[in-house]
């Protein structure tokens, strides 16, 4: 049997076990898909004890151990070395680790689940944590016209845009914000896990389409909520992303493609139906 696992502190509300079981059934894999939870200075060590194990295949890295996959994986993908974050170590067949941030693939696929097309658009993505770094580059690769970034901490903004390195980016603070009309705004805050809104003073609304939070749960986001009452129509969570994060790494990893439509409804009933 094929052995994965996910990584993170804390692990226990991690669905990816779920996800990853659901994808092998679609494909007739037969896998083991555990939730590990490491030390907060011992990722290093737990992550090479469990690849130390010849059925292993493959884990997923969360929060907060993103970045120290990044420092133990033999080599990157273009997104991971980008984000210095890694979601997702394959061990390949030489036995070295290959880590690949699949955070942005999710986004822009979960994205156009919602019947957007990205190219030529204008993005806003409010925070300037790991989460926006790990989707700055599949976002450009899309085509989009320009990403602006705003934050709480505007240094942190202005740094992920440098560090791009392509003009489309932008970090915008209140000034710069009302003479932006963004088509797309994307909340990569962590506010939402705490039920509140991020300071959104300044953005103008009027050509917004389709209002992301990257943050998911039973109900609507706090963000979603805020978003609607100005009147945005279409306002998403960020369980499709989780989705087709996952999905991207099952395809590194088995080389198999995968339905996620399915996962995405199964979870979203599993969801609310815990909250009932
Ligand atoms: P990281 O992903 O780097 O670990 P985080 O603590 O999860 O960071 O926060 C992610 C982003 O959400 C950050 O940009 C943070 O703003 P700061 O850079 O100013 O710390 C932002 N953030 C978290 N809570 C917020 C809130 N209540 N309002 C606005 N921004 C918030």
């Amino acid at each position: 049997m094929k052995k994965f696992a996910v990584f993170g502190n804390p692990i226990a509300q991690s669905v990816s076990p779920s996800i990853h079981k659901m994808f092998a059934e679609q494909v007739g894999e037969s896998i083991e898909y555990d939730k590990l939870l490491a030390p907060l200075d011992g990722f290093k060590y737990e992550a090479t004890a469990f690849f130390s194990q010849s059925d292993v295949m493959g884990c997923n890295v969360t929060v907060p151990f993103k970045g120290d996959a990044c420092a133990l994986a033999d080599s990157l993908n273009k997104a991971a070395e980008l984000a210095q974050a890694v979601n997702t170590l394959h061990k390949t067949s030489d036995g070295k680790l290959a880590g690949y941030n699949t955070d942005g693939i999710g986004l822009v696929a979960d994205l156009q689940n919602q019947g957007i097309s990205l190219a030529d658009q204008k993005i806003l993505i409010i925070g300037a944590g790991g989460a926006c770094r790990g989707v700055v580059h599949p976002l450009l690769d899309t085509g989009i016209a320009t990403l602006a970034i705003t934050n709480r901490t505007t240094e942190k903004a202005t740094a992920i845009a440098t560090g791009a390195d392509d003009s489309r980016v932008i970090a915008l603070d209140k000034a710069g914000l009302s003479s932006y009309q963004p088509d797309i705004i994307i909340n990569s805050t962590s506010a939402s896990l705490s039920h509140t809104l991020p300071d959104m003073e300044g953005i103008d609304f009027s050509h917004c389409q389709l209002a992301y939070d990257m943050v998911y749960g039973s109900q609507p986001t706090t963000f979603m909520l805020a978003m609607r009452e100005r009147g945005i129509h279409k306002v998403a969570d960020g369980l499709g992303m989780l989705v087709e994060q996952a999905a991207a790494s099952f395809t590194i990893w088995t080389a198999k493609t995968v339905q996620t439509a399915p996962v995405i409804q199964m979870l979203r009933e599993q969801l609310v139906q815990k909250q009932s």
